[in-house]
Formats: C-alpha cells, sequence, structure tokens
C-alpha cells in the first residue's frame, strides 16, 4: 500500500479569527454561518438583507449580535473585518466593489462574478485597496484537495494526462430562479461547472483552449454542456455539467503512472482512491462532515491568509480565479448562452 501524506489544512480551532459580517442571508449563507460557528472560532457579528426582518431572523438563528436591512449598513460597521458575499452571482460585483470601498476584506461566493469583465473589476479593486480577496471555492481548502495536491507534487502519478470532472444537480424549472434567470446569472456551468473547470485548472492549470458542447434552457441560459480542455502538454481535461439530471459527480485524474478517482461527490468532502500500478490504497475522509458542512475550511483559512498579511490565498490566487472565470466565458460563448 502507498503511504498518503497527512493534511496539512489550517486547524479548525486555535487559530487567528475574523470578525466577519454576511451579506444576504439565504441559503448557503445559512449553512456556511452554521458550519462555521459550530466548528471553528471564527464568529459572524453582523448580517445584513434587503429586508430587516429577514436579517432579525437569521441573526436570531445563528447568534448574530447585529442585524442590518441594507447592505450599505453592514460594510459601514467597524465591528465588521471581513465580508461574506453569498447574493445571487448577479449581484456579487456591486457587492464586492461596495465591501472593498469601506475597507473589508472579501470571500465573494462562486462564482467571483458573471464576466470575466466583472472579475477583474473585483480583482483590480482588491488589489488597488489592499484587502483580502478569495472566490469562495472551498473544495480546495477540503482535507482531500491538500492530500491530492501533496500527491501530485511528489509526482506518484507521473505525467498527468487527464483529468475528468463533473457536477450536476436537478433543478425544478422556474424560469425567475437563479438557476434558471439569465438576470441573476443563471446556468449550469457558472453555478456547477465552475467546480470542475476549478478541478481541472487546481491540477493542470490554464487549459490553451476549449470546446464546448450542449444545450440550453427555455430561458436561454445554459442547461447541460460537456468541455473538453486542452493543454500546452498532451494534457486533456473532460468537464461535464448539467443542471437538469442527477449524476453521481465523480472525478478522475490519470497520468502515465497512476491515477486518483473520485467515485462521488467530489466537490464536499470525500474519500478518494490513488491506484499506483496494481496497488490501490483507498483514503477514507477523517471529518464526518456531510456535504456544506465542509464550508468551515475556507474561513480558516482566510483569517489565517490575514494574519498571515496576505492579500490573497495562495491556494486560490485571484489569478486562478480570473483563468477559470475565462474558461466558462469561453464555454457559455459556445453555447450561446445568455
Ligand atoms: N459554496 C456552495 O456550496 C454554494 C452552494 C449554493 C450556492 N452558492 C452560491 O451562493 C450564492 C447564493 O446562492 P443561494 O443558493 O444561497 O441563493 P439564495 O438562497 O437565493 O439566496 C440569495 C440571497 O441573496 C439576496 N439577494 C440579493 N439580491 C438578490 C436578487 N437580485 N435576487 C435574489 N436574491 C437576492 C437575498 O437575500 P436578501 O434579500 O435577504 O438580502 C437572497 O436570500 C450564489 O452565487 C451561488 O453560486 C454556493
Amino acid at each position: 500500500m502507498t503511504s498518503l501524506p497527512a493534511p496539512n489544512t489550517v486547524p479548525l480551532r486555535g487559530g487567528p479569527t475574523l470578525r466577519w459580517g454576511v451579506l444576504a442571508p439565504g441559503g448557503i449563507a445559512n449553512q456556511w454561518v452554521g458550519t462555521t460557528h459550530a466548528n471553528t472560532d471564527q464568529r459572524v457579528v453582523a448580517v445584513a438583507s434587503r429586508t430587516l426582518s429577514r436579517a432579525e431572523e437569521f441573526a436570531a438563528r445563528h447568534g448574530i449580535d447585529t442585524a442590518y436591512g441594507s447592505y450599505e449598513q453592514l460594510v459601514a460597521d467597524p465591528a465588521v473585518q471581513a465580508v461574506y458575499i453569498a447574493a445571487p452571482h448577479s449581484e456579487h460585483r456591486a457587492l464586492a466593489l461596495l465591501a472593498i470601498a469601506a475597507g473589508k476584506h472579501v470571500l465573494i461566493e462562486k462564482p467571483i462574478a458573471v464576466s470575466v469583465a466583472e472579475a477583474e473589476e473585483i480583482v483590480t479593486a482588491a488589489r488597488a485597496a489592499g484587502v483580502f480577496a478569495m472566490e469562495a471555492m472551498w473544495t480546495r481548502f477540503l482535507p482531500q484537495t491538500s492530500i491530492v495536491e501533496q500527491l501530485l507534487a511528489r509526482g506518484d502519478l507521473g505525467e498527468v494526462l487527464r483529468v475528468t470532472g463533473d457536477f450536476s444537480a436537478k433543478f425544478d424549472f422556474d424560469p425567475t430562479s437563479r438557476a434558471f434567470d439569465p438576470a441573476l446569472g443563471g446556468g449550469a456551468l457558472l453555478d456547477l461547472g465552475v467546480y470542475p473547470v476549478w478541478f481541472a485548472h487546481f491540477v493542470l492549470g490554464a487549459p490553451r483552449s476549449v470546446t464546448a458542447t450542449g444545450s440550453l434552457a427555455s430561458t436561454g441560459v445554459d442547461a447541460q454542456s460537456a468541455l473538453i480542455l486542452d493543454y500546452a502538454s498532451a494534457a486533456q481535461s473532460v468537464i461535464t455539467t448539467s443542471m437538469i439530471l442527477r449524476t453521481p459527480i465523480a472525478a478522475t485524474i490519470s497520468g502515465t503512472a497512476g491515477r486518483i478517482e473520485f467515485p462521488d461527490e467530489f466537490i464536499g468532502p470525500s474519500s478518494f482512491s490513488l491506484t499506483v500500478g496494481e496497488e490501490r490504497t483507498e483514503w477514507t475522509e477523517p471529518t464526518g462532515f456531510r456535504w456544506g458542512e465542509g464550508l468551515c475550511y475556507q474561513a480558516v483559512a482566510v483569517a489565517q491568509h490575514v494574519a498571515d498579511g496576505l492579500t490573497e490565498s495562495p491556494l486560490h490566487t485571484l489569478d486562478d480565479t480570473l483563468e477559470i472565470m475565462t474558461v466558462l466565458e469561453s464555454a457559455r460563448k459556445q453555447l450561446g448562452a445568455l
């Protein structure tokens, strides 16, 4: 059996902390605050909704001191050091610029924005302001990813020639939902495909070319697609995403000496196998966290980065985010998605 390295993730407790503010108390904000409060020393001190009563209800549920009825009020709160932006993608640019202008560090839900141009605006503003900024690509901060990173660096797989990744989910059709409404940044690629595109980028970097094929929903957003990414080396990635069917959400990395296989739900805390030659080694996810509970890892990583004086995460830089957004944008254009 091949010996596997230990994950070198930031410890969930005992490290530096930030006082967080949350913009937009929707579904993911609820999960993020729940697991971050339950499993780390980070504390959310304020929440803002466009509707005060929603912020008050969220604050009461999570033991948050202050509730605001506008996003502007929260970013003006001197008690808040870092802002977690959890609105639909279409709102990320405006809210990130608002928080950055107020001098706050920002953790922006994926995708960072709906276009390369919007993402560049955020990146430029954050770098000019000298605040910490990161897209909330939480899978990058999970223990499994730390181990895969070390295996790749160790060369266990030889030369990596293929990465595959899928993230699909079945959303009920609602033309006004953020999944299907083009005005809210709808479509599978931005919402789900961003993960396997990140995974391929994490392993192989930016591709030389993107070829996409797929279908649109009746609202004009992309419903399902397959992408082939080609690299300057002989490597290829095959990415699939859909919001009209369920799949195992699997991912693989294959090289000349071995392969890594995530059989299901690789986005969240998950187990994988390493096969080198005929020898197969299983790594079992040790935390027992289910899916969104793993969101807490990125919060402690941000706090550690800020304490270290960084303005970007070396694990998921702003340039990484721009390169991933470039792939998504190219694919969306090829599909003719709105
Ligand atoms: N990391 C993950 O695993 C994960 C999972 C799901 C979603 N996400 C990301 O998180 C973001 C939010 O997704 P969600 O599922 O949490 O959405 P959601 O449940 O619809 O919540 C979004 C919140 O944004 C606020 N908002 C601001 N402007 C809005 C607008 N024009 N239309 C609708 N709502 C608006 C609303 O709160 P108020 O009106 O109260 O301010 C709403 O509750 C998306 O970018 C998505 O990609 C990440």
